[in-house]
């Protein structure tokens, strides 16, 4: 009988976190908070790798679904993907419309184009999500009205439903706040617990409600 550890399987799986949160947030910033950044790389799909400039990270730029492919199959297989224990999607949102306007080259009908782009996405993310290794995806914000007419906020991707399904895809899902202090200067953290307006979970139940943006620091309290 082969026994092993629910902590050496969370070890050697990694930990897999969502986080959302507006422009300017600092969620591409995230991306170079990990403990090395050597073993760090960021698959990009955004212009907005500017606010990390000095950080010394692997970038693959992600411009299409062929490149998106490509990045996972060298990741997965090649001794050199093989060596980043951190990797960056930034952001889900426009790879999400990178499958998107591919699909809608592909088909005649726009609605056959959006649900061609769900099914791709969701095999796209939990290809990701399921490398044995630290994977952090970041999505912007979108509102959405819910059935009582409340306004709440989700992780965008086009269309709608998808959007509603992507916290289900992982155990770590925050929202990336930032707020002034007393002293008007900008406060940053990650909520890790829902509330009425924002989704947000911590399945490890290690992580304190408000916890500091940091990744070295999430994947210390969640691994030990
Ligand atoms: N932890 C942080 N501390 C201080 N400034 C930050 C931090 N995170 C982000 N910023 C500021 O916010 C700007 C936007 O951050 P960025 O990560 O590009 O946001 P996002 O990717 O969420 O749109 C950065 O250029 C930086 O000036
Ligand atoms: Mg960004």
């Amino acid at each position: 009988m082969n026994i092993t550890t629910t902590k050496a399987l969370a070890n050697a799986h990694g930990i897999k976190v969502l986080v959302y949160g507006q422009a300017g947030a600092g969620k591409t910033c995230l991306c170079a908070t990990t403990p090395d950044h050597a073993r760090t790389i960021i698959l990009s799909a955004e212009a907005g790798l500017l606010s990390i400039i000095g950080a010394d990270i692997a970038v693959i730029e992600i411009k299409s679904i062929q490149d998106l492919m490509n990045a996972y199959h060298w990741l997965a297989t090649d001794p050199q993907g093989q060596s980043y224990d951190w990797i960056c999607l930034d952001s889900v949102s426009e790879m999400g419309e990178v499958i998107l306007s591919a699909a809608k080259k592909t088909v005649k009908d726009p609605r056959q184009a959006y649900g061609e782009m769900q099914e791709k996405m969701e095999d796209m993310i939990r290809a990701f999500r399921d490398l044995p290794r630290n994977v952090y995806f970041t999505a912007k914000l979108e509102s959405y009205q819910d059935d009582t007419g409340v306004v709440r906020y989700q992780p965008m991707l086009p269309g709608k439903k998808l959007g509603q399904a992507l916290p289900y895809f992982f155990d770590e899902v925050f929202f990336l706040r930032v707020e002034k202090n007393a002293d008007g200067e900008s406060v940053r953290y990650l909520q890790t617990t829902p509330d009425i307006k924002y989704h947000a979970k911590d399945r490890s139940g290690r992580l304190s409600e408000r916890e500091v943006a940091n990744l070295a620091h999430i994947q210390q309290k969640i691994l030990g």
